[in-house]
């Protein structure tokens, strides 16, 4: 066997993976959320190793399986979260997440001294609240005495690892979501580190993703149950993780993924492609591979928002089946899914969401299939940027919310205009870890070798013409509700 760990924010999942890519069992231990003040978001880092050892010691006893059965453990993470160690290797203060949004000046401050030409040249990506470096300059300016003694910065999942192991690291694809990476050469920039005043020493040593760090110390072996000379294995950001567990390991495979957010992610097999900073663009977990990334902040989170306030009488597949006595077009109601702002293709946090053209006639499946269509609508301006870019995109592996139900999952390929698949189980980041130790302890011999036994594809949607033609006119309309509403506020 071998363990998938994937550190979430609301929760860290553990996948006992059998030779076959067959989840035998799983266990998830819940993390808590700090909020101070709005737009904060912080987490205690011993809790993160507490609860993976309290999910991995009831996963072994729960299963009733031999510890050295278990040849390996790789480990899939959310991304960018600061966590500052000190010469001690003990952690200084709370880990600052992805989701904080406390650092809007400290991102000027990294145009302002970088340029955002000159960031884009290097790191591929434009400067976000929620990256790793804005939150590293937010400590200097409003704890110096925390930013003094720093030796080492760390991400979530290698904070982790490293009280497992004893061993610091950090690996490309999370590496890739600091801002301090230079992308294409795999090294840390010292231009932007010097530019910023950011001690290079700070950073960790960088490693692949499959990459053996070694095995467990005797406090993890004890604390787990797990076997001290279980190997361990490198891992990789969470988004990384998920193309690797769900197949996106060719240049012509691209993920959509809905869930709360909703994720258009493919391959690259560059690292050198100029997106102008449109999408996200990071190391992927399989060695010397990229994706690209589009994310719409509210997709699952649109449609959770309007059951909870206009149908909460009903289920989700009950409301969700409803919408398909609607034909495509949804009666000319338009959604635009922008409520709590959006990333892909605005980064524009202040953008609010609309209905337009409602009519007397509209009943509730109207409103329920136009956001469906709106979602849907927003991944594609990913979809789109990427083929504008010069990316074939003929093969959309769906996961998430949005593959669960048919009708939702033919609205996507009629709307990509690509065949769309849905594959037998999707198990998320902690099948891409369990995968990379399948690979670590010689399973297979690469990421895509364990891909072609552990992902089974369940079935195909093609696109149906006529809708693609409706759809790509609507599509046409939605793209110009942005700027005839993002002065509404
Ligand atoms: C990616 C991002 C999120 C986190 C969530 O840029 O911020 O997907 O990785 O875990």
């Amino acid at each position: 066997y071998v363990l998938g760990v994937d550190l979430g924010t609301s929760g860290v999942k553990v996948l006992l993976v059998n030779r076959e890519g067959s989840v035998e069992y799983e266990k998830t231990a819940s993390l808590t959320l700090i909020q101070e003040k709005t737009g904060y978001a912080e987490q205690d880092p011993n809790e993160w190793v507490e609860q993976t050892y309290e999910a991995i010691s009831t996963l072994l006893s729960e299963s009733n399986i031999n510890p050295h059965l278990v040849e390996g453990i790789s480990f899939a993470g959310q991304m960018h979260g600061l966590v500052l160690l000190d010469s001690n290797n003990q952690v200084i203060r709370n880990s600052i997440l992805w989701n904080d949004t406390r650092t809007t000046e400290e991102c000027q401050d990294i145009y302002r001294s970088v340029g955002k030409d000159r960031l884009l040249d290097i790191t591929k990506n434009l400067a976000l609240e929620g990256f790793t470096l804005p939150k590293l300059l937010w400590i200097k300016k409003h704890e110096p005495n925390n930013f003094n003694k720093i030796q080492t910065f760390l991400l979530p999942k290698d904070y982790v690892r490293y009280r497992l192991t004893g061993k610091l690291h950090m690996d490309y694809s999370d590496a890739a979501g600091t801002l301090l990476l230079d992308l294409a050469k795999n090294k840390w920039s010292e231009e932007i580190c010097e530019l910023m005043e950011i001690p290079t020493e700070i950073c960790p040593e960088l490693i692949n993703s499959i990459a053996e760090v070694g095995t467990l110390t005797e406090e993890a072996s004890k604390k787990s149950g797990l076997n001290m000379a279980t190997k361990v294995f490198a891992g990789g950001a969470d988004n990384a993780c998920a193309a690797i567990g769900s197949g996106v390991l060719r240049e012509d495979k691209t993920l959509v993924s809905i869930g709360t957010s909703g994720v258009v992610l493919s391959y690259e097999e560059s690292g050198d492609k100029n997106f102008e900073g449109k999408v996200h663009y990071f190391n992927h977990g399989a060695p010397d591979a990229f994706y690209s990334m589009g994310v719409t902040l509210a997709a699952g989170h649109s449609l959770s928002w309007y059951k909870e306030t206009f149908a909460n009488d009903i289920g989700f597949d009950e409301l969700v089946q409803e919408a398909s006595t609607v034909k495509p077009g949804a009666g000319g109601l338009l959604f635009t899914p922008y409520i709590n702002g959006e990333r892909t293709p605005h980064v524009d946090a202040t953008i609010r969401g609309s209905f337009i053209g409602i009519d007397a006639s509209h009943k509730r499946q109207h409103f329920t299939r136009a956001i469906l269509e709106g979602i849907t609508f927003s991944l594609q301006e990913s979809v789109s940027i990427l083929r504008e870019s010069g990316k074939k995109i003929e093969t959309i592996i769906s996961v998430g919310g949005g593959a669960k139900s048919d009708l939702w999952i033919q609205m996507q390929a009629d709307i990509f205009q690509t065949k769309v698949i849905r594959l037998t189980s999707e198990q998320g980041p902690g099948m891409g870890a369990a995968m990379i130790a399948s690979v670590g302890v010689g399973w297979f011999n690469s990421l895509a070798d364990c891909g072609d036994v552990f992902i089974q594809e369940e079935k195909v949607y093609k696109p149906i013409e006529e809708n693609v033609e409706l759809y790509h006119d609507l599509f046409h309309l939605y793209k110009q509700v942005y700027s005839s509403t993002n002065k509404i506020n």
